[in-house]
């Protein structure tokens, strides 16, 4: 019989992960900072499994943010090959687990190549009856989705496609890119406490979990435990119970 303890003991449905220690983590380890994005990369992979595994709904990942830009050329033009390398290597078998990927944030700034691949791994993977969605986040920022979103609602309300009226909390979410409304868990590695222009929107009500480890340290065990820890966190999203 469900008590009310075991009643908030939920699964996240939908996680989202700040990807964040792959520069000191090569540091530590004598490499250079492509092969820490390497070995992040070679993270996601066992994170994606877990996901499966314990069945959550999808699990959102920042990749690449609107401020990344700013890094020096050489890391910048790693990361992009490193997503061409993923796509190549992992779109088979991400076919195969019925995980559906999907990238949101300004791709085209990444120029044709990576727009094409992208396109290609989101056509293989789409799936109505999808075990997973894994939405990438590559070249998005919160507030720079935020002010897409009022620039798209302006147009349409001036152009007499929408009303002020049918605007709520829950319908501009067509107009934001992210393809998940809510995130129940957010998880942060690398130690920082900061959110660094993330699902701003979407983390509301999120429960935030702040990991003292690199990512590429990061394995599913520890993600495993986030997901129990979560489960014994009571959301009360404002109420009184
Ligand atoms: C996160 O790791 C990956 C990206 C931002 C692309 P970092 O590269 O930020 O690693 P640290 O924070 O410098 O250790
Ligand atoms: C956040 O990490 C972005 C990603 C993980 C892709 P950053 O390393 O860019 O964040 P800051 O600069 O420490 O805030
Ligand atoms: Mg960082």
């Amino acid at each position: 019989m469900a008590t009310s303890q075991n009643i908030n003991k939920k699964y996240p449905k939908n996680i989202g992960i700040i990807m964040d220690g792959n520069g000191r983590w090569a540091l530590k380890n004598a490499l250079n900072i492509s092969q820490g994005h390497k070995k992040g990369v070679s993270v996601v992979k066992n994170i994606v499994e877990e996901s499966v595994k314990q069945g959550i709904q999808s699990l959102t990942l920042y990749a690449f943010s609107s401020e990344n830009w700013k890094r020096p050329k050489a890391e910048i033009n790693a990361i992009k090959s490193l997503v061409i390398e993923a796509i190549n290597e992992q779109v088979p078998e991400l076919k195969e687990k019925k995980v559906k990927l999907k990238f949101f944030g300004h791709i085209s700034d990444f120029g044709k190549k990576i727009q094409d691949k992208i396109s290609f791994a989101e056509n293989e993977t789409f799936s109505k009856d999808s075990k997973l969605d894994l939405n990438v986040a590559l070249g998005y920022g919160g507030q720079q989705d935020i002010l897409d979103m009022v620039i798209k609602v302006s147009k349409q309300v001036s152009q007499g496609k929408i009303k002020l009226e049918d605007l709520n909390e829950e319908s501009i979410n067509e107009f934001l890119s992210v393809p998940v409304n809510e995130i129940d868990l957010l998880i942060r590695t690398g130690g920082d406490k900061r959110i660094s222009n993330f699902l701003l929107y979407q983390i509301a009500y999120a429960e935030i979990m702040f990991i003292d480890k690199f990512w590429p340290d990061f394995t599913q065990e520890d993600f495993a435990q986030c997901i129990d820890n979560f489960k014994n966190v009571s959301r009360r999203f404002g109420k009184r119970i």
